[in-house]
């Protein structure tokens, strides 16, 4: 299991090992079924992300991806047996590959590159916006 301080992320210290990165190393143990079933929300909230309303109901199911990734329901879904939250600092860090790796996606329907920087601009908007939302179950007060 990586012990650096955020997966995915070099650190100059010889003793932290050096990504990649694997969902392994994420949640601690193999969790396929847990992961699989993650992964179909992700797709969701991607759809959700690009085509809903940033409306109360949209708050609201913020709130609720918040908590799935904190003590108070991470695992609740799927009944999962995996580690009880994910770190804040890996949210925050996690915005940077989830927009890096966007770009390809938003590159590959034929767009002028001045449409797809746009859309990539948004997207990291949006993404930023979202993991600021998310920090209100970790930070209590001080949010
Ligand atoms: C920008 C960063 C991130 C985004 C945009 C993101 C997005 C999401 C979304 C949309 C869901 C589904 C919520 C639902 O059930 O409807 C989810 C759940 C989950 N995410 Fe993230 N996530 C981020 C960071 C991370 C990181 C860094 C990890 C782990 C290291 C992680 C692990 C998980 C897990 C395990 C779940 C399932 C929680 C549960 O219901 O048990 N996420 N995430």
């Amino acid at each position: 299991m990586t012990r650096t301080p955020i997966p995915g992320y070099h650190y100059d210290d010889p003793a932290l090992p050096a990504s990649p990165v694997t969902a392994d190393d994420l949640e601690g143990a193999p969790v396929d079924a847990y992961l699989a079933a993650v992964r179909l929300r992700f797709g969701q909230w991607i759809a959700d992300t690009c085509t809903r309303p940033y409306d109360t109901r949209w708050l609201a199911q913020q709130e609720e991806i918040a908590l799935r990734h904190t003590t108070a329901k991470k695992n609740a879904t799927d009944g999962a047996r995996s580690v009880s939250h994910v770190p804040l600092r890996y949210l925050i860090a996690f915005i940077y590959p989830i927009t890096a790796t966007m770009r390809p996606f938003l590159a590959a329907k034929g767009h002028g590159e001045e449409e797809v920087e746009s859309m990539h601009q948004v997207w990291f908007k949006a993404v930023t916006l979202q993991v600021s939302l998310w920090s209100r179950p970790y930070a209590g007060a001080a949010w």
